[in-house]
Protein backbone atom coordinates (compact mmCIF):
# COMPACT_ATOMS: atom_id res chain seq x y z
CA UNK A 1 0.00 0.00 0.00
CA UNK A 2 1.22 3.27 -0.98
CA UNK A 3 1.99 5.88 1.56
CA UNK A 4 -0.55 8.55 2.61
CA UNK A 5 1.38 11.21 1.78
CA UNK A 6 2.43 9.79 -1.64
CA UNK A 7 -1.13 9.66 -2.30
CA UNK A 8 -1.50 13.09 -1.77
CA UNK A 9 1.36 14.54 -3.43
CA UNK A 10 0.61 12.67 -6.35
CA UNK A 11 -3.05 14.26 -6.59
CA UNK A 12 -1.81 17.91 -5.34
CA UNK A 13 -1.77 20.51 -7.98
CA UNK A 14 -0.76 24.37 -8.30
CA UNK A 15 -4.50 25.84 -8.81
CA UNK A 16 -3.89 28.60 -11.96
CA UNK A 17 -7.37 29.44 -12.07
CA UNK A 18 -10.01 30.34 -9.24
CA UNK A 19 -13.36 31.05 -8.71
CA UNK A 20 -13.63 34.74 -7.62
CA UNK A 21 -17.11 33.82 -5.92
CA UNK A 22 -15.50 31.22 -3.74
CA UNK A 23 -14.08 32.21 -0.27
CA UNK A 24 -11.63 30.41 1.73
CA UNK A 25 -13.61 29.29 5.31
CA UNK A 26 -11.88 30.76 8.26
CA UNK A 27 -11.25 27.71 9.70
CA UNK A 28 -9.39 26.66 6.91
CA UNK A 29 -7.68 30.22 6.64
CA UNK A 30 -6.45 29.31 10.58
CA UNK A 31 -5.34 26.33 9.57
CA UNK A 32 -3.35 27.43 7.19
CA UNK A 33 -1.91 30.42 9.42
CA UNK A 34 -1.13 28.10 11.84
CA UNK A 35 0.85 25.61 9.74
CA UNK A 36 2.79 28.30 8.61
CA UNK A 37 3.45 30.07 12.54
CA UNK A 38 5.05 26.33 12.75
CA UNK A 39 6.85 26.44 10.34
CA UNK A 40 10.93 25.54 11.47
CA UNK A 41 13.92 28.10 10.43
CA UNK A 42 17.35 28.45 11.50
CA UNK A 43 17.94 28.24 14.94
CA UNK A 44 14.02 29.04 15.33
CA UNK A 45 15.01 32.53 13.88
CA UNK A 46 12.16 32.86 11.90
CA UNK A 47 13.04 35.49 9.23
CA UNK A 48 9.96 36.58 8.14
CA UNK A 49 6.21 38.16 7.84
CA UNK A 50 3.52 36.34 6.34
CA UNK A 51 1.05 38.95 5.24
CA UNK A 52 -2.43 37.81 4.54
CA UNK A 53 -4.12 40.32 1.39
CA UNK A 54 -7.71 39.93 1.95
CA UNK A 55 -8.93 43.10 1.02
CA UNK A 56 -10.05 44.28 -2.62
CA UNK A 57 -8.01 47.65 -1.84
CA UNK A 58 -4.83 45.41 -0.72
CA UNK A 59 -5.52 42.81 -3.85
CA UNK A 60 -4.89 46.05 -6.10
CA UNK A 61 -2.30 46.76 -4.53
CA UNK A 62 -0.65 43.78 -4.84
CA UNK A 63 -1.97 43.35 -8.49
CA UNK A 64 -0.09 46.55 -9.68
CA UNK A 65 3.20 45.85 -8.25
CA UNK A 66 3.53 42.68 -10.96
CA UNK A 67 2.90 46.14 -13.57
CA UNK A 68 6.34 45.30 -14.76
CA UNK A 69 7.66 41.91 -14.07
CA UNK A 70 5.67 38.70 -13.70
CA UNK A 71 2.22 39.97 -15.10
CA UNK A 72 1.30 36.52 -15.84
CA UNK A 73 0.42 36.60 -11.53
CA UNK A 74 -1.93 39.61 -12.28
CA UNK A 75 -5.25 37.65 -12.78
CA UNK A 76 -4.68 35.48 -9.98
CA UNK A 77 -4.64 37.96 -7.64
CA UNK A 78 -7.93 39.35 -8.21
CA UNK A 79 -9.91 36.21 -8.92
CA UNK A 80 -8.31 34.37 -5.74
CA UNK A 81 -10.04 34.21 -1.74
CA UNK A 82 -6.89 35.51 -0.09
CA UNK A 83 -3.53 35.94 -0.93
CA UNK A 84 -0.45 35.10 1.61
CA UNK A 85 2.64 37.04 1.06
CA UNK A 86 5.92 35.66 2.22
CA UNK A 87 8.37 38.37 3.31
CA UNK A 88 11.76 37.99 4.49
CA UNK A 89 13.78 39.96 6.93
CA UNK A 90 16.87 41.77 4.93
CA UNK A 91 18.09 42.28 8.46
CA UNK A 92 18.05 40.27 11.56
CA UNK A 93 19.60 41.71 14.93
CA UNK A 94 20.43 39.85 18.06
CA UNK A 95 17.02 42.26 19.48
CA UNK A 96 14.83 40.16 17.39
CA UNK A 97 16.17 36.74 18.42
CA UNK A 98 15.89 38.03 21.53
CA UNK A 99 12.09 38.80 20.98
CA UNK A 100 11.70 34.94 19.35
CA UNK A 101 13.94 33.63 22.72
CA UNK A 102 11.53 35.78 25.11
CA UNK A 103 8.47 33.99 23.77
CA UNK A 104 9.98 30.63 24.30
CA UNK A 105 11.27 31.60 27.88
CA UNK A 106 7.20 33.16 28.39
CA UNK A 107 5.84 29.89 27.45
CA UNK A 108 8.28 27.70 29.40
CA UNK A 109 9.45 25.85 26.16
CA UNK A 110 13.37 27.07 27.78
CA UNK A 111 14.84 28.61 30.69
CA UNK A 112 16.24 32.11 31.10
CA UNK A 113 19.85 29.93 31.16
CA UNK A 114 18.75 28.58 28.00
CA UNK A 115 18.00 31.27 26.74
CA UNK A 116 21.53 32.99 27.70
CA UNK A 117 22.90 29.66 25.58
CA UNK A 118 20.79 30.02 22.64
CA UNK A 119 22.92 33.19 21.74
CA UNK A 120 25.67 30.98 21.22
CA UNK A 121 23.97 29.76 17.97
CA UNK A 122 23.52 33.35 16.48
CA UNK A 123 25.80 33.03 14.09
CA UNK A 124 23.93 30.56 11.94
CA UNK A 125 21.89 33.72 11.54
CA UNK A 126 25.09 35.60 10.05
CA UNK A 127 25.53 32.57 7.68
CA UNK A 128 22.29 33.06 5.88
CA UNK A 129 21.89 36.47 5.63
CA UNK A 130 21.75 37.68 2.27
CA UNK A 131 24.28 40.29 2.26
C1 LIG B 1 9.23 28.30 -6.47
C2 LIG B 1 7.96 28.24 -7.28
C3 LIG B 1 7.51 29.40 -7.89
C4 LIG B 1 6.32 29.38 -8.62
N1 LIG B 1 5.87 30.55 -9.15
C5 LIG B 1 4.67 30.58 -9.76
C6 LIG B 1 4.12 31.82 -10.23
O1 LIG B 1 4.72 32.88 -10.09
N2 LIG B 1 2.91 31.79 -10.83
C7 LIG B 1 2.21 30.63 -10.99
O2 LIG B 1 1.10 30.67 -11.54
N3 LIG B 1 2.70 29.44 -10.56
C8 LIG B 1 3.90 29.39 -9.95
N4 LIG B 1 4.41 28.19 -9.49
C9 LIG B 1 3.65 26.94 -9.72
C10 LIG B 1 4.32 26.09 -10.81
O3 LIG B 1 4.01 26.60 -12.09
C11 LIG B 1 3.81 24.65 -10.67
O4 LIG B 1 4.18 24.15 -9.40
C12 LIG B 1 4.42 23.73 -11.72
O5 LIG B 1 3.91 24.11 -12.97
C13 LIG B 1 4.09 22.26 -11.46
O6 LIG B 1 2.69 22.08 -11.41
P1 LIG B 1 1.97 21.47 -10.16
O7 LIG B 1 2.32 22.29 -8.94
O8 LIG B 1 0.50 21.57 -10.48
O9 LIG B 1 2.44 20.06 -9.99
C14 LIG B 1 5.59 28.19 -8.79
C15 LIG B 1 6.08 27.01 -8.17
C16 LIG B 1 7.23 27.06 -7.42
C17 LIG B 1 7.70 25.78 -6.76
Amino acid sequence: MKHEIINDLESRYTAKKYDPSKKISQDDLAVLLEALRLSASSINSQPWKFVVIESEEAKQRMHDSFANMHQFNQHHIKACSHVILFANKLTYSRNDYELVLNKAVQDKRITEEQKEAAFGSFKFVELNLLN
